[in-house]
């Protein structure tokens, strides 16, 4: 089971301080939900703020023992959410998070902020 953990407070930078209007956040992730009712073993949960709101909108994917990725700098379009869950399921499927350069979807390229290790897993220092 991989977790998309989706920032439901993100504001695009554009709109950092329109108040008047819902944050993206809160459509990326009925976007993510929606794409991702069909995907077996990939889930979605909310949270608000990942503490990368200069990069809004911000998801963070993660699985017991491998790797963490945070992405942001998405719009939080249906089609930001498609890629995302894609990448899920690429996640979900490596025994150590590691999805293969040549199936990532174009639309995940450019967006990754942060790679964290498993605790479990040996680092070198
Ligand atoms: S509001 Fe989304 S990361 Fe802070």
């Amino acid at each position: 089971m991989s977790t998309i953990t989706v920032c439901t407070t993100c504001r695009v930078p554009e709109k950092k301080d329109v108040t008047d209007e819902p944050p993206c956040g809160e459509a990326f992730i009925e976007h993510m939900r929606t794409a991702a009712a069909e995907v077996e073993g990939v889930s979605v949960r909310p949270v608000k703020c990942l503490m990368g709101c200069e990069r809004s909108c911000n998801v963070a994917l993660s699985a017991e023992g491998k790797l963490t990725y945070v992405l942001g700098r998405f719009e939080g379009t249906a089609e930001d959410a498609q890629a995302v869950v894609e990448y899920a399921a690429g996640h979900r499927d490596s025994e150590t998070g590691v999805v293969p350069f040549r199936t990532w979807p174009q639309g995940v390229k450019g967006h990754f902020v942060a790679r964290i290790p498993p605790l479990s897993a040996p680092v070198e220092g």
